[in-house]
């Protein structure tokens, strides 16, 4: 994953890269490091951790320059260290890389023939070399074209050269680039989000394209190097403020913004005054649209299982479900009158966005269903439905989650009305109760105290089951993946009626075990097979919602109650309990709730 920054100025750049690899911690936090040129040198300061770590040193030792490059890390080739932290550079040479370079084995291997020594594990490595190499005999143009050329993979790259102090390289592959546009300063990117601070005019490199940076010029060039032009954006800057106000965490802000999220999402799609949802810019008629695919990753992959149950229950469409890392490598049979749609909150995931390249050569339709507007994925695809829930920030997503299932079920409500697969007056009510859900959200979250508690069974137990039939089966895959990534507990989401064709048997005295039952169609079953785990021991915290008939079970350990909405629009509220149990886990053992161990929020590499 990793984000790059670059900048190169007349002004001094250093506090203003770090500022920026702060925003970028997101996509990586466990090494960071800077290069700047100054005083005829090639200065470079890394270090494993955070940036506040690099800050520190960085004020240390009082680094300076008016062109500067730096670097956030999520390993891939060799372990967190300094060492292994980017930049990585030679005398003459320094690179910042974002993505995997697939044949760098074979490339290190003839550089050592030639000499060249290799310092760290990385793959980016070769990369100095190789520009030192064909710099010997070649302009700078002509490496960069040679140099890209030979290495395989997927890269977003920053360069700077020590003999040329005030040009930096940007090249794209795979993993995204932005460059901004400033007063007497032009800067590189891993996303626009990190150049918010110093400008809201933006270009994006396409798949292939390098640029070359100065401080009063910027050139774009596609892989042969023959010149390109560029739109410059103008972004809002409306996220540029979002802060933690009093929260210790971004993911607890998050959490409780739901109800706040969700009414913004509900007033851009929902027009109140006619009782109608909108899908603006719809660029096929909806009655050729004959079946759905949806694919995402994580958490996205779970919004769309829960759309599955939606779309099979409204309409007669085929829907079909794929892990975008898996249906980008399958033999898949292409439909013109399908619809693809892609989930992502970053929009920058490299599996989901190679999954929709596939569906662009193929010609087929596309839609995106994200957080990020500017992001690779909803430039790509024909037709974007954003979900409006402003920045996330915690890695684990939670809001995203809620506005992601939020905008499929608006789609699929509108898909089948206008497939009349309902009826009018079911269309009515089911915009009526979407009305209800940001108010029964809200009060969803008073379920906070209780839950406090429950977190220190979780966080202390050995692993732990998450139960559900029906659409709570997606959510309880939901309730585990947040487990793990959050309290380091094994976690497994299960369908409550397949307990007993195997992991029953992980079921032992004291087990914690969620189950997730609203009152809904399937609620007499999942009690029976809750009443099977409670049976052998297990400990078990029921989510349903509130009524006042009595639950046929004996011996549940805790019971967490929802608002009461329509069956259909429960996993909503279910999922609120899930996410703070995981949250309060997760703070009983201390840990950085927003950075999990070993994860990033934007995952661009494969
Ligand atoms: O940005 P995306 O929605 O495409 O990200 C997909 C997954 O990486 C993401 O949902 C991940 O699973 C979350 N950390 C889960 O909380």
């Amino acid at each position: 994953m990793c984000g790059i920054v670059g900048i190169t100025s007349s002004k001094e750049v250093t506090s203003r890269i770090i500022g920026s690899l702060k925003k970028l911690e997101y996509r990586g936090y466990d090494s960071a490091g800077i290069a700047t040129i100054s005083e005829n040198n090639i200065n470079e300061v890394k270090c494993e951790g955070r940036v506040n770590e690099l800050e520190k040193n960085v004020n240390q030792i009082k680094l300076s320059g008016t062109i500067g490059i730096g670097h956030v890390r999520w390993a891939t080739h060799g372990k967190p260290s300094t060492i292994n932290a980017h930049p990585h550079s030679s005398e003459n040479v320094s690179v910042v890389h974002n993505g995997i370079i697939e044949n760098s084995t074979i490339l290190k291997k003839i550089l050592e023939k030639k000499g060249y020594k290799f310092k760290s594990q990385t793959d980016t490595e070769v990369i100095v070399h190789l520009v030192t190499d064909y710099l010997k005999k070649n302009n700078l143009k002509d490496t960069i074209i040679k140099v890209l050329k030979k290495l395989h993979g997927s890269f977003a790259l920053g360069i700077i050269f020590k003999d040329q102090p005030d040009l930096i390289i940007g090249a794209r592959r795979g993993s995204p680039l932005a460059v901004g546009y400033g007063p007497d300063e032009h800067y590189l990117g891993s996303d626009s989000y990190a150049l918010k601070s110093m400008t809201n005019k933006i270009s994006y490199l396409n798949d292939g394209e390098f640029c070359i940076l100065k401080k009063d010029q910027v050139e774009f060039f596609d892989s042969d190097g023959i010149k390109t032009n560029k739109e410059v954006l103008n972004l809002s800057k409306d996220e540029q403020n979002y802060e933690k106000d009093q929260y210790k965490y971004f993911m607890a802000k998050e959490i409780d913004e739901q109800p706040v999220t969700i009414k913004n999402c509900i007033n851009e799609y929902i027009d109140k005054h006619n009782n109608e949802i909108n899908i603006y810019n719809f660029p096929w008629k909806i009655t050729d649209i004959s079946s759905v695919v949806l694919i995402g990753c994580g958490t996205a992959y779970h919004s769309c299982l829960v759309a599955k149950y939606w779309f099979e229950q409204n309409t007669n469409m085929d829907v079909s479900v794929d892990i975008a890392s898996e249906f980008r490598y399958r033999k898949i049979k292409f439909k013109q009158n399908a619809l693809y749609i892609f989930v992502s909150q970053s929009g920058e995931t490299a599996d989901t966005f190679a999954a929709l390249d596939l569906c662009k050569k193929n010609e087929v339709k596309t839609c995106a269903i994200v957080n990020v507007v500017e992001s690779s994925i909803a430039r790509d695809a024909d037709l974007v439905l954003p979900i409006h829930c402003g920045p996330e920030i915690g890695v684990a997503s939670t809001k995203a989650f809620l506005g992601q299932m939020l905008v499929l079920y608006l789609l699929c409500t509108k898909i089948s009305y206008e497939q009349k697969t309902i009826s009018n007056k079911t269309y009515q009510n089911k915009i009526k109760d979407l009305l209800l859900l940001s108010k029964c959200a809200k009060e969803t979250l008073n379920t906070d105290n209780k839950i406090h508690n429950l977190g220190k069974d979780f966080a202390n137990s050995k692993g732990s089951m998450f139960l559900g039939r029906g659409y709570s089966y997606p959510i309880a895959l939901e309730g585990a993946l947040k487990l793990k990534e959050l309290a380091y507990v094994h976690a497994e989401g299960y369908p409550a009626g397949e307990m007993k064709h195997g992991p029953l048997a992980l079921i032992e005295e004291g087990m914690p075990v969620v189950v997730i039952a609203p009152r809904d169609e399937h609620y007499k079953k999942t009690i029976s097979n809750m009443q099977e785990v409670i049976s052998r021991g297990a400990k078990v915290l029921l989510i349903t919602n509130k009524s006042t008939d009595e639950i046929f079970s004996e011996n549940i350990w805790e019971q967490i109650e929802v608002e009461n909405i329509s069956n259909e629009l429960l996993p909503f509220l279910t999922t609120i309990p899930l996410q703070k149990l995981a949250y309060y886990s997760a703070l009983d053992k201390g840990f950085d709730i927003d950075k999990p161990r070993n994860l990033a929020k934007s995952v661009t590499v494969e």
